[in-house]
């Protein structure tokens, strides 16, 4: 594409930033509530909502609550949540059984949320860092974070919530080897239907912080995820990984974090022209409320702002926590 002005004054740009129509008419990106999947944190017990405080306005549910936010954010339009668990330290083991236990509350909550509210997209998160005693996505032994053996418990969580009936398996813990075998045993299971939206350019970034706050990680972490996540530094090799998660079975991809890696879903979308989705970590989210919150920021405006930088980097759909809050604005303006 070769952009044509002609000089001043037979091309005057203004002339089509001149009203709020004209903008409208020759905008090229649009955010819309169907862009969104929504992620949320579910934990045990009843009745419970409480704040995360180093992501305001981000609460953890209990199941039944968690029930209550599917049906509000189905009001507002929004077609698809991601269900996170939080694990308290005394809850987590070396063996992680609790990753692939059906009654977990990653589970239990996929299964209200599908009964309830039947046409909301639930999408999950497939990672031993929620139930590793460790803190990290795969098993460790001797220090080293193990590969094949980490894939065989992945495909085991995989399965336990695609019974629960989750329609998308998120898979987020960088292992080799664990989209094929992932969807090697849905087909042999008889999930042909369920989707896998494989996290494969997922960076070893400092931007998910206040996750392993919100998940109960943060204290069990040793060490760091530099051996799975990819260098920050790179950007050839994210596209390795997305050809490679491709051609394993992967239905759709996503880059992580999203705002500071968008020169890579720009790179992804035109390379391979597959649904392509960002992660608006929290970190990039805690930002934003932080400077909101202390007024330097107009929160909204630099919310709808940083969703739109994604639609224009030519992602397809965003994970945020701002979708509740995104979807409300957005309906206002109609
Ligand atoms: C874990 C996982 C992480 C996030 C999603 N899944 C954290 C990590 O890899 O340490 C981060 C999401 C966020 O920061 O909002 N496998």
């Amino acid at each position: 594409m070769r952009p044509i002005i002609p000089p001043f004054p037979t091309a005057r740009p203004r002339r089509l930033r001149q009203s709020p129509g004209i903008r409208r008419m020759v905008r090229q990106n649009t955010l819309s509530v169907d862009d969104f999947i929504w992620p949320i944190f579910v934990r045990s017990g009843e009745g419970i909502e409480e704040p995360i405080p180093s992501m305001p306005g981000v609460i953890r549910r209990s199941v039944d609550k968690a029930v209550e936010a599917a049906r509000d954010a189905h009001a507002l339009g929004i077609p698809a949540m991601c269900i996170f668990p939080y694990t308290a330290l005394e809850e987590r083991t070396e063996d992680c059984a609790g990753a692939w236990d059906p009654e977990n509350h990653a589970n239990r909550a996929i299964r209200a949320i599908k009964q309830a509210v039947p046409d909301m997209v639930v999408m999950t998160d497939v990672a031993l860092d929620t139930y590793n005693i460790n803190g990290h996505d795969g098993f460790v032994e001797n220090g080293e974070i193990v590969n094949d053996r980490s894939v065989e418990a992945l495909v085991k969580m995989a399965l336990s919530q695609a019974d629960a009936g989750a329609d998308i398996i998120g898979p987020s813990d960088m292992m080799d080897g664990r989209i094929a075998a992932i969807r090697q045993a849905l087909e042999s299971a008889g999930h042909q239907r369920v989707m896998i939206q494989s996290y494969a350019a997922k960076y070893a970034s400092a931007f998910f912080g206040p996750f392993r706050d919100a998940v109960g990680a943060s204290g069990a972490l040793t060490g760091d995820k530099n051996t799975y996540q990819i260098d920050p530094g790179n950007s050839d090799e994210a596209l390795r990984m997305i050809e490679r998660d491709l051609n394993e079975g992967a239905d759709m991809v996503m880059v992580k974090p999203g705002l500071p890696y968008l020169d890579i879903c720009r790179r992804v979308k035109d390379t391979f022209g597959a649904p392509t989705f960002a992660y608006q970590v929290s970190g990039e989210f805690a930002m934003i409320q932080a400077a909101a919150q202390n007024g330097w920021v107009d929160g909204d405006k630099v919310m709808m702002e940083s969703l739109m930088a994604f639609k224009r980097a030519g992602c397809d759909g965003i994970l945020t926590y701002f979708a509740p809050a995104a979807a409300r604005l957005l309906a206002a303006q109609q």
